[in-house]
């Protein structure tokens, strides 16, 4: 949620803070900004909209300086507006901020500041930040920047990443992070930095970074260098790591979207979940981020999954993987929920922490809630070095690579294979599975990618299918067991993307409200796969049928029945029932992408969403 980026070196600075903000754009992209010291003065472009619109600004108000920070916004204090974008500034454009969080005491900040003479531009919290740093240093003769920027975040109440530059200091940024993730990178040439909320910006000019710790704040410095100093001003040493990311993986690579990449990256993310960590020769499941933690997940009285969004679906997967594989009674609680409700949790419980980006603000503080009650915290999260990873007691990495689009698809479906990997190497441990369904279930895990291959095939007529409900204004998914979440899913993309209102639903609960809408416009897309209550689910497609529904179904291959019923069928490859998500899912992808796009609709940055919520 909203992306920053900060330059310090021998190059321009604007086209490198410019490209950063593209790369970040999927944080937040309701107004954009840029600033940059010529080294006489700060000059300073910002606007409303995409960062499209802040490149046709800087073509004709081009930014000269080697020194410069940028932000692109996703509002939480104020409309989006040019006043509310960011860089926020003091008088005359003498000390500029970008930030990313929530200052919670900001009212109370203004009306102190107010009373001291500061007037303000914007609706923002931020804007109250730089001018109380400009308060600190109004009265503090020779305080440095530094000294400022810590004075006044020890008066802060809230989350922040930021990046501070002033006038006076032509070779200098300030950074500091609480709550909001802040990288550095350090760049090839003597003296030159980047600075960004995440590591997409920097990579293609440098694999080095340094993580800031919450409370930490950096002096870039061009002359002296990188400084780490906490808000109690105590010395920090900078641990500098390599990043392991391509280039490549943040580009579209030929597709017209990323969701579109990353739907079709699926066999390969999926596998490379697995690799490493499957052996169906040897008949062997491990994951070695948890191996530590293991017994305590075989001895767990109970499993808390804790999770938003998409990540939160994926979680009620893993109830039904780990009650019937490994026998352990699971609760998948919305992290933003968990953390405000006093739950009781037990020493000798675990908490399965779920996040795609490992920075979800609920999520992160659900997990310091159990740490704090004594329960096992292991993460299952995508992005390498990010919070939650650095929070949990072990965990396990999807491996899915980066996820660029805001509606999350390759990202559902590594989050479901890390769980399946776990649940079943728990089930090994507790003896709850018996030896030759593991051994199947290893060889047939081991089959999805290709499986997920065969329905990607699917998408010409997926793509008739979403024209043919392009125009809906409604949509109901139906699934049973395993494929209920995935209904949710489904109904949570379409929304997401396409702004079509969708509800996913258990398919009995249907007669207890929904049924009531099924009329001849009301699409309803049934996931009946082959399984245990495949009769049932035949049932419900007859009940919308008999209200002239008109029903979308996805079926096992070679399905007869519902075939029979269904308006439209989409055929897709048999698997064992506990698997079924992970391929059944996708069709519902690539609806919801197709009938998007046909509406016009923006798939990769959907209105009012952002792809890593660090604010609750
Ligand atoms: C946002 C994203 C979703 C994601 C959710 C949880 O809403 O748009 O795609 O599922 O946050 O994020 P996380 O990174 O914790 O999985």
């Amino acid at each position: 949620m909203c992306g920053i980026v900060g330059y310090i070196g021998e190059q321009k600075a604007a086209p490198i803070l410019l490209k950063g903000l593209q790369r970040l754009e999927y944080r937040g992209y309701d107004s954009a900004g840029i600033a940059v010291h010529d080294s006489v003065q700060i000059n300073l472009v910002k606007c409303k909209g995409k960062v499209s619109n802040l490149q046709k600004r800087l073509e004709e108000t081009p930014l000269v300086g080697n020194i410069g920070i940028g932000h692109t916004r996703w509002a939480t204090h104020g409309p989006p507006n040019d006043e509310n974008a960011h860089p926020h500034a003091t008088a005359n454009n003498e000390m500029v901020i970008i930030h990313n969080g929530i200052i919670e005491n900001f009212d109370t900040l203004k009306k102190g500041l107010i009373q001291r003479g500061h007037t303000f531009q914007s609706d923002t919290d931020t804007e109250v930040l730089i001018h109380l740093v400009d308060d600190i240093k109004r009265n503090e003769e020779d305080i440095t920047l530094f000294e400022a920027v810590r004075k006044a975040l020890n008066e802060v109440v809230g989350a922040y990443a930021i990046v501070v530059m002033s006038r006076e200091n032509p070779n200098q940024l300030i950074a500091a992070k609480k709550g909001s993730p802040l990288v550095i990178g350090i760049g090839k040439q003597e003296g030159e930095y980047f600075i960004a909320s995440d590591a997409t910006p920097i990579i293609e000019h440098t694999k080095n970074v340094v993580y800031l710790e919450d409370e930490e704040i950096a002096i870039v410095d061009r002359e002296s260098g990188l400084q780490l100093r906490n808000i109690k001003n105590q010395e920090k040493t900078p641990y500098i790591q390599e990043l392991k990311m391509q280039l490549e993986a943040l580009e579209k690579g030929g597709y017209e979207h990323f969701m579109l990449k990353e739907i079709y990256e699926q066999p390969r993310s999926v596998r490379d979940s697995m690799r490493g960590r499957l052996n169906v020769n040897k008949g062997i499941v491990a994951l070695g981020g948890i191996r530590e933690y293991e017994q305590k997940l075989i001895q767990a009285k109970r499993i808390i999954i804790v999770a938003c969004g998409t990540s939160w679906h994926a979680g009620l997967v893993g109830e039904y993987l780990f009650e019937d594989l490994a026998r352990i009674p699971v609760e998948v609680e919305y992290a933003s929920e968990f953390r405000y409700r006093n739950p009781i949790i037990a020493e000798d419980d675990v908490v399965i922490a779920i996040s795609q980006s490992g920075e979800t603000a609920d999520t992160l503080a659900a997990i310091e809630m159990a740490k704090q009650r004594g329960a096992t915290i292991i993460g299952i999260c995508n992005v390498i070095g990010s919070t939650i990873p650095r929070t949990t007691h072990a965990g396990s990495y999807t491996h899915a690579g980066p996820e660029i689009g805001v509606a999350s698809t390759k990202a559902f479906t590594a989050q479901v294979t890390v769980l399946t990997l776990m649940a079943l190497s728990v089930a090994q441990g507790k003896g709850t599975i018996p030896h030759s369904r593991f051994q199947r279930l290893l060889i047939e895990l081991d089959a999805v990618p290709e499986k997920i291959e065969k329905v990607l095939q699917l998408d010409d007529q997926i793509q008739y299918i979403a024209d043919y409900y392009k125009n809906a204004t409604n949509a109901l998914y139906l699934g049973r067991g395993i494929n209920f979440p995935v209904a949710l899913e489904g109904a949570l993309k379409l929304k997401e993307i396409s702004y079509i209102h969708a509800e996913g639903y258990p398919a009995a609960e249907m007669k207890h409200g929904p049924i009531a809408l099924i009329d001849e416009n009301m699409p309803v897309v049934v996931i009946a796969t082959q399984g245990a209550s495949y009769d049932k689910i035949v049932s419900n497609v007859q009940e919308v049928k008999a209200r002239k529904g008109k029903v979308i179904a996805v079926v096992t291959q070679g399905d007869e029945q519902v075939k029979a019923l269904a308006d439209h069928t989409i055929e897709i490859p048999e698997v064992d029932e506990v698997l079924m998500g992970l391929i059944s899912v996708i069709p519902l992808q690539l609806l919801s992408y197709h009938v998007a796009v046909m509406r016009g609709c923006n798939v990769d940055q959907p209105r009012n969403l952002a792809k890593s919520v660090t604010v609750e």
